[in-house]
């Protein structure tokens, strides 16, 4: 990458794109104009152009569970209509985000009180995966929008650590709970909204108190209602939308609430502009479509499976655990969309924390470990919280990383500067991909133009390795052996056919602590 920064004056400008607010430099990968020339080739054969049309307009293109795809739908802020088996979805949609407006306005001004008619002064949202880590990375990340204050929790781990720590820190007359659940089935909600539950009728026995601090955001609106929740407090969501999807939905009423529906009617415009880019734009100007082929490339051209995003904004900490999510749920896949064992490797492993504190952990491997990580920057030039010299200094170290990931250290340089022994040890060799977003602020609308690009690229991936972003069988099986082992577990009697491993691990747990 040296010698093509050296050849090329202009190689920063040939391989940036600007969208909106946002600045997507990715000069510093092992590419020349020619490699994504035929990158974008590669996701023209692939018929790319016509899975993202095919998307967009409700095609059922989660094969498996023969639905449409349509999170896009949900932040269609054009209101163009959208049909689901001849259907135009966009009433429905756009009817919840209504109760959305008015039940945040409602709860943030004080008109909707708990039942001893004291303002809401807490909301802890109960769900997991796609129904936590989104609203979550939302709401830290756009907490200077809040102008309330609500203090709003996420609980999602079944260990009843989390459900316990946060119960201890509310109070039940001023505390709002959203059971977020698309299937209402999800074990560990499903078991922390029990305990939630139980906690609130131990302080308050009139069972009519429960609808006034119990709201759920379901598909299941049957099993919500069986769980106690008063019909006029479930808010609808469908099954065209997937879990790691569905921030855009009313699985975003903890972000409602936290910054108001007008800020999030923000970041449902950052998303659908971004939308509306990778619909429109040619693939050498469409910034996922040129994320996901420059992740091919890696994967697929040098053997590299594993990805980083790196946050410098301490805001966007949680950002990397939501893509994680979002990519490898979505592409650790197998088989193709025709079920046949694949021989090529698909979604990365990705991962990621953020800036500085990312260089005094895990950097020195990135610099000179014996594999390479491709890795996203992302930073905003403006702060939120501008204090003396703080945020240049962060910005200085983002853009020092990435240079020194690019051009490293040679051997002559470390005889340069330091003629000393152990001079092997000191070389860097350099040449170490890595794409730079910059943003103007972390506002609303950029947040969701970020979710969204990460959501199309990969899409996008997903399309050129032939695979069904929108499904996840893996995820089942453990589900399914877990019930079984709890039964085993509270049982006194014997275990069930498991490998001496399993049977052993189980059987270790009796003898120390017993059936429970
Ligand atoms: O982990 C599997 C998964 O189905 C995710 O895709 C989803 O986001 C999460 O579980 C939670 O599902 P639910 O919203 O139905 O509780």
């Amino acid at each position: 990458m040296r010698d093509l920064f050296r050849e090329d004056s202009d190689r920063f400008q040939r391989f940036s794109v600007t969208f909106e607010d946002l600045l997507l430099d990715y000069s510093k990968n092992r590419i020349t104009p020619d490699t994504m020339q035929l990158l974008a080739a590669l996701a023209t054969e692939t018929k790319l152009e016509r899975a993202i049309e095919e998307m967009f307009s409700g095609a059922k293109i989660n094969i498996t569970e023969q639905r449409p795809a349509l999170h896009t739908a949900l932040r269609n802020r054009a209101n163009r209509p959208v049909y689901v088996d001849g259907d135009d979805i966009m009433p429905k949609i756009n009817a919840v985000l209504e109760r959305m407006r008015s039940f945040s306005d409602a709860v943030r001004q004080g008109q909707r009180r708990g039942y001893t008619n004291k303002a809401i002064t807490d909301i802890v949202n109960i769900g997991i995966g796609g129904s936590d880590l989104g609203p979550r990375v939302a709401v830290e990340a756009l907490r200077p929008y809040s102008q309330s204050t609500l203090r709003v929790h996420h609980v999602a781990n079944v260990d009843g650590t989390e459900i316990d720590t946060t119960l201890q820190d509310v109070n039940p007359e001023t505390t709002l709970f959203i059971i977020s659940s698309k299937t209402f089935t999800t074990q560990e909600t499903l078991t922390n909204a029990q305990t939630a539950k139980d906690w609130f009728f131990q302080h308050i026995s009139d069972k009519a108190a429960f609808a006034k601090h119990f709201v759920a955001v379901s598909a299941n609106t049957q099993a919500a209602k069986a769980f106690g929740i008063d019909k006029e407090c479930i808010f609808e969501i469908w099954d065209w939308v997937g879990g790691r999807y569905s921030l855009w939905s009313a699985i975003g009423l903890s972000v409602a609430l936290c910054i108001g529906m007008d800020h999030f009617e923000e970041l449902l415009a950052g998303a659908f502009a971004m939308d509306e880019h990778f619909r429109t734009q040619p693939f050498d100007k469409n910034i996922p479509v040129i994320l996901a082929l420059l992740g091919i490339w890696y994967n697929n051209f040098f053997g590299v499976h594993t990805h980083a995003v790196l946050p410098y904004d301490h805001s966007l900490r949680l950002l990397p655990a939501c893509i994680q999510q979002l990519d490898m749920e979505s592409n650790g896949k197998s088989v193709s969309r025709d079920g046949k064992t694949l021989e090529y490797a698909t979604g990365p492993i990705l991962w990621g924390a953020p800036g500085t504190n990312g260089q005094h952990a895990f950097f020195q491997y990135l610099h000179q470990g014996t594999q390479f990580v491709p890795a996203d920057f992302l930073a905003p030039l403006i702060s939120h919280h501008p204090i003396g010299e703080h945020h240049t200094i962060l910005l200085a170290n983002c853009f020092a990383q990435t240079e020194a990931l690019m051009r490293g250290r040679s051997e002559d340089e470390v005889h340069e500067s330091e003629n000393q022994g152990q001079a092997a040890a000191k070389i860097v060799a350099g040449n170490k991909p890595s794409n730079t977003l910059l943003f103007t602020k972390l506002t609303p609308r950029v947040l969701g133009s970020l979710l969204a690009m990460y959501e199309h690229k990969v899409f996008a991936q997903g399309i050129v390795w032939n695979v069904n972003s929108f499904d996840q069988w893996g995820v089942e099986l453990g589900k399914q052996l877990a019930s079984g082992i709890l039964k085993e577990i509270q049982d006194a009697g014997s275990t069930g056919p498991h490998d001496t491993s399993t049977k052993g691990l189980i059987a270790h747990y009796k003898r120390t602590v017993g059936p429970v």
